[in-house]
């Protein structure tokens, strides 16, 4: 299986910096060997589709509301992502989770990003204290449980999951690659399929990357900051 990068620039970038960033991936991007999906603020999606058409880059957005219309104030729906040319969604970021974001309403989020043909990528990881206390297995599996638990088979290998320890994202982490390995074996086991793709994410770089996308465990990475420099983000395949 060929790697996956998701590079997630957060709200780090100007409407201007993003189009020109993504300009400048497209003409280094010669030489990747695997799959790039870029994922822009909502404001820079259209633009960012635009410079990427025809590259085989594919662009995500960073989270959907949780109706597919309605009373949702400041929130963008699902629909309008991919009608501008969206294919991937994040989804449960812990940078979302700690703004207040459920399960409850990512596990709403999961099955409407699919029916409008954007593949989720779901953030799950324990914090710091949930680790030193042991609890990081049960943890996971709960979130996997409450998050795509009620989602159809067909539907569960169609999603990715990304396992990202929230303490482990820069300027923590990272985490040892033992210890994320555990991490994906149980979810690996939780999910019962061999295909659904299971991305690390975590202060990763050029040069811990390799620990961690085996191919066996991960099949690619969810990146921050070592995506917002095209050299680096490019040296990650
Ligand atoms: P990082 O971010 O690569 O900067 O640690 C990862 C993420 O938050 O998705």
């Amino acid at each position: 299986m060929k790697s996956l990068i998701v590079a997630n620039w957060k709200m780090e970038l100007t409407l201007v910096q993003a189009r020109s960033l993504a300009r400048r991936i497209r003409s280094a991007s010669r030489r990747v060997h695997g799959s790039l999906v870029l994922c822009p603020s909502f404001t820079a999606i259209a633009d960012v589709v635009g410079v990427l058409r025809g590259s085989g880059i594919a662009v995500g957005g960073q989270n959907i509301g949780a109706l597919e219309r309605g009373q949702l104030t400041g929130e963008v729906s699902a629909r309008d992502l991919a009608a501008l040319g969206a294919r991937y969604v994040i989804l449960g970021h812990s940078d979302r989770r700690r703004l207040g974001e459920t399960d409850a309403l990512i596990a709403q989020k999961v099955p409407l990003a699919l029916r409008f043909h954007l593949t989720p990528v779901v953030c799950i990881g324990e914090t710091l204290q949930e680790r030193r206390r042991g609890t990081t297995d049960h943890v996971l599996r709960r979130q996997l449980r409450a998050v795509l638990g009620n989602l159809r088979r067909a539907q569960r290998t169609a999603v990715i999951v990304a396992y990202e320890p929230v303490w482990a994202i820069s300027p923590g982490g990272p985490i040892a690659p033992a210890q994320a390995f555990s991490a994906a074996r149980v979810i690996r086991r939780w999910l019962a399929s061999a295909t659904t793709r299971i991305l690390y994410g975590g202060s990763v770089s050029p040069r811990n990357v390799r620990q961690f996308v085996d191919g066996q465990h991960f099949s690619g990475a969810l990146v921050g900051k070592a995506s917002l420099q095209p050299r680096t983000l490019l040296s990650l395949f």
